[in-house]
């Protein structure tokens, strides 16, 4: 009886964290487990990307912190974290980010490799 209390209570315990976020993120892809297109994503993101993102945390550098950033409900501006609302913003801009310019390959390679975060 008391155990099961002890036990719920933990659980209940672990859900809040989970809850509260930042954390408990799901891990990312190991680099030896990436498929060739997420490698070459990451070659894409470290030209384009990782001088004003880090690509391991959700601290911020320039820009927001992109770990686990399309498996989190909502993205730091509020829009949920759609292979669409990334495209927007990596070839459009957003605020003081600028627009990339990549072709089709080099964007398709870098939103498998955002997957990955
Ligand atoms: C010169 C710095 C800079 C570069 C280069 C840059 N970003 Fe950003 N990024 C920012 C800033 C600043 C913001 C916050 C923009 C805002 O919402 O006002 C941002 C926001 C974002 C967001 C969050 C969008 C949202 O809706 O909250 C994502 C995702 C993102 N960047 C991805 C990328 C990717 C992928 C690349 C590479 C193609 C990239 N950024 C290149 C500075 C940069």
């Amino acid at each position: 009886m008391q155990l099961r209390l002890i036990v719920g209570s933990f659980a209940a315990a672990a859900t809040l964290v989970a809850i509260a976020g930042c954390r408990h993120l799901p891990p990312s892809k190991p680099a030896s487990e990436w498929t060739p297109e997420e490698a070459r994503g990451a070659q894409v993101f470290q030209h384009s990307c990782a001088r004003c993102h880090y690509p391991t945390t959700t601290q911020g550098k320039q820009g927001p912190g992109l770990q686990a950033i399309t498996k989190v409900p909502t993205m730091p501006s509020g829009a949920p974290p759609t292979d669409e609302r990334l495209t927007a913003a990596i070839l459009r801009g957003r605020g003081m980010m600028p627009a990339a310019e990549l072709d089709d390959d080099q964007l398709r390679d870098l939103l498998a490799y955002i997957h990955t975060l």
